[in-house]
């Protein structure tokens, strides 16, 4: 969670129904470590108190009688320079005409064009809208034409979404869950991070290889590990694309998401991303061995114990890495070796079989560490040598772990 810790968000709530998920968020927000302070219309003060939200942000929440007070001239002026982010969740269609427009009527639209002022101090603080609102005002031109304006000046947009809306009729307009819009906070925080403008690949998962239609060879592999590498890429600012088999999770916001089954197909896609990447870390747990022959049709328990001639799978990292295709290899390559005995040894051979600039060895007997669990105790092996152990720590702060490495390697 580094991208959050410490940040200075500001959440601003409007006057919509979906006011109480802006409630979660906030609470989300502080729990990873961000300072929140939040400014409630005085529409918003009517579904809401700001009492709630000092209660799970631990600070003083602001009202419009704030704007009225003794620190009135410079609070909104004093809010938004200090913040690294203006969200607005839920924003209505009202506020975002205002924001369109540069009206500023109350304290939150006050800050938001402080905020956001050409020639204030604070031009960078960049403004997320999260709309919501019935699907027929989301629809009108005169909300799209001020979303479209907003947009070209800089905003970041995230959503609505469709489903159930208030009003009893379905459509486009309901607000973004709490975990999706800490998703697209996170993507904007982290666009002038350490690997801003770089593309990572990151693969993740185990692959699939078929027998006959319904029935696949496959491994342990939840795909936690790579999820999270590309999650941290993104929280460092890079433009990421993961290379994925089918999995439960789901991919962070604002990757750009490669579908795959096969070895195979993992293959051709790692690649055809790697072409142009500035850095490849293959998390994917790939099959060794597939059917030499996948059956057309189900095998059926009549026709007896079937006979499986297999055959090897194509060594992804060993053709990303220049062996056999003679590509162009990214500047950084980097493994995983998911070992039950001779961890180091292992990892080691791996590190200069398949010529990676490091591997992450990881030891999959320990209960606490590897495959299906949310811990992983990983110890680094580079190119040069060096050796770094880390703790047990949990899957997300190992990819973060990896990132910096891989930062630091580009750098
Ligand atoms: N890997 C790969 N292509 C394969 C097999 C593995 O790119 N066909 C990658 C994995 O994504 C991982 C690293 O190679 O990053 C090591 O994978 P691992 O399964 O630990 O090792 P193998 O190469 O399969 O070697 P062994 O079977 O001896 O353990």
């Amino acid at each position: 969670m580094s991208v959050l810790k410490d940040k200075r968000i500001l959440l601003g709530v409007t006057g919509s129904i979906a006011a109480f998920k802006a409630a979660d968020l906030a609470s989300k927000l502080t729990q990873m470590d961000a300072q929140v302070d939040v400014i409630l219309t005085p529409a918003a003060e009517k579904f809401i108190t700001p009492l709630t939200f000092q209660s799970v942000t631990g600070r003083r929440a602001f009202t419009e009688s704030d704007l009225w007070g003794g620190e009135a001239h410079v609070l909104h002026v004093g809010l938004g320079r200090s913040a690294d982010i203006l969200v607005i969740a839920p924003c209505t269609a009202n506020t975002i005409a205002k924001l369109a427009h540069g009206e500023a009527d109350n304290l939150l639209t006050i800050t938001a064009l402080a905020a956001r002022g050409e020639r204030s101090r604070t031009a960078q603080c960049p403004l997320l809208i999260a709309p919501a609102m019935d699907g027929g005002m989301f629809d009108h031109p005169a909300t799209q034409e001020n979303l479209a304006r907003l947009k070209e000046r800089g905003a970041y947009i995230a959503g609505p979404a469709e489903g159930h809306l208030a009003s009893g009729l379905a459509g486009k307009g309901r607000l973004i869950e709490p975990a999706e819009l800490i998703g697209h906070i996170r993507f904007v925080l982290g666009r002038k991070g350490r690997l801003a403008a770089k593309k990572v690949v990151v693969s993740a998962g185990g692959t699939q290889e078929p027998l006959d239609p319904v029935r696949v060879l496959t491994n342990k592999s939840s795909g936690k590990q790579g999820y999270a590498l590309a999650q941290a890429a993104l929280d460092a600012g890079a433009n990421v694309t993961l290379i994925t088999t089918p999995t439960s999770l789901t991919p962070p916001v604002g990757v750009c998401v490669v579908n795959v089954q096969t070895a195979k197909e993992m293959m051709n896609a790692v690649l055809k991303e790697s072409a142009d990447a500035d850095a490849l870390i293959m998390a994917a747990a790939v099959a060794d061995f597939r059917p030499k022959q996948a059956a057309g049709n189900k095998m059926k328990k009549r026709d007896g114990i079937p006979q499986i001639e297999l055959e090897e799978t194509e060594d992804i990292l060993e053709a990303a890495a220049g062996q056999k295709s003679g590509m162009k290899r990214p500047r950084v390559v980097a493994g995983f070796a998911a070992e039950s005995r001779d961890l180091l040894e292992n990892a080691g051979e791996k590190l200069e079989s398949k010529k990676l600039d490091f591997i992450a060895a990881n030891d999959i007997s320990s209960k606490d560490a590897g495959f299906s669990v949310e811990t992983n105790r990983v110890t680094l092996l580079f190119a040069n040598g060096k050796q770094e152990s880390l703790p047990l720590m949990s899957k997300a702060e190992v990819a973060d772990a990896i990132i910096e490495r891989v930062a630091a390697l580009l750098e």
